[in-house]
């Protein structure tokens, strides 16, 4: 992994700015590349100006929708219209807005009968579009991820068993510390270092102590899940002043 880098915005809507910015950029490198681009979103609140400014995008936010395949990071297993869905926030702000073809998004199947049925089938329809297997963890080109005061990140909590899920690139967890309290679907610490780019959209004061910890690196993964996000690739993350107060930005 190259040393992260860390880009500090003055408020949360100058980071959904960097945000929109840096998704864009990256869906134009990997479509010229190679003629796709594969994004993970992140849930929570934090990404959502970020998506409704890519619902809405032009030049430097702009994506190519036709060539653009979405996927989620993890997923509250709650019905699709739930308030509390990962997937009703990006649909909302985003997937009902952008001209993106509606078999080029793939959410979480969370109307199974459980939720390790869900992850079963979502892993399988993600070794059927990136014609892996369980033991290969498919490459997503971004993954975008966010972080809790907990030091979580996507549904990977601390001390869960999820944590030390290596042979599969989605399990199913019970839920956090943190609301929502219902059960979760996530994917995995080989899927997320398998990533080209792993971009971490931070922002608030609730996480200025979770932020440092993790940014210093010097925590265990199984008490600051975030910790263990050591992608292949590119690491990146925009991180709003509140949140990143107690941190020199000396990269
Ligand atoms: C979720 C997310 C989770 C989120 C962090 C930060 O399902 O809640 O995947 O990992 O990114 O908890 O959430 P906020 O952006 O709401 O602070």
């Amino acid at each position: 992994m190259t040393k992260p880098e860390l880009i500090i915005c003055r408020d949360p809507d100058e980071l959904a700015h960097a945000a929109a910015r840096a998704v864009s950029r990256c869906a134009s490198r990997q479509i010229l590349e190679h003629g796709q681009f594969t994004v993970a979103l992140a849930g929570g609140s934090t990404p959502q100006r970020a998506y409704r400014l890519l619902a809405h995008g032009t030049g430097e936010t702009s994506v190519d929708w036709s060539k653009t395949y979405l996927f989620f990071g993890d997923e509250r297993w709650v019905p699709w219209d739930d308030e509390r869905s990962n997937y009703k926030m990006a649909h909302d702000a985003l997937l009902a807005v952008a001209p993106i073809p509606a078999d080029h998004v793939f959410p979480v199947p969370t109307q199974l009968t459980s939720p390790q049925e869900s992850a079963a089938s979502y892993a399988a329809t993600l070794g059927q579009f990136f014609r892996t297997t369980a033991s290969v963890p498919p490459v997503f080109d971004l993954i975008l991820l966010g972080l809790g005061d907990d030091g979580h990140t996507a549904s990977l909590f601390p001390h869960a068993p999820a944590l030390d899920v290596t042979d599969v690139p989605v399990t199913s967890t019970p839920p956090g510390t943190l609301p929502p309290p219902v059960d979760r679907v996530t994917l995995t610490y080989p899927v997320l270092n398998a990533a080209r780019v792993v971009l971490f959209l931070v922002s608030g004061a609730s996480k200025a102590v979770a932020f440092r910890v993790v940014w210093t690196g010097r925590a265990d993964p199984h008490e600051r899940p975030a910790v263990g996000v050591r992608p292949a690739g590119r690491l990146t993350w925009l991180v709003d002043q509140a949140a990143a107060r107690l941190v020199q930005n000396d990269s």
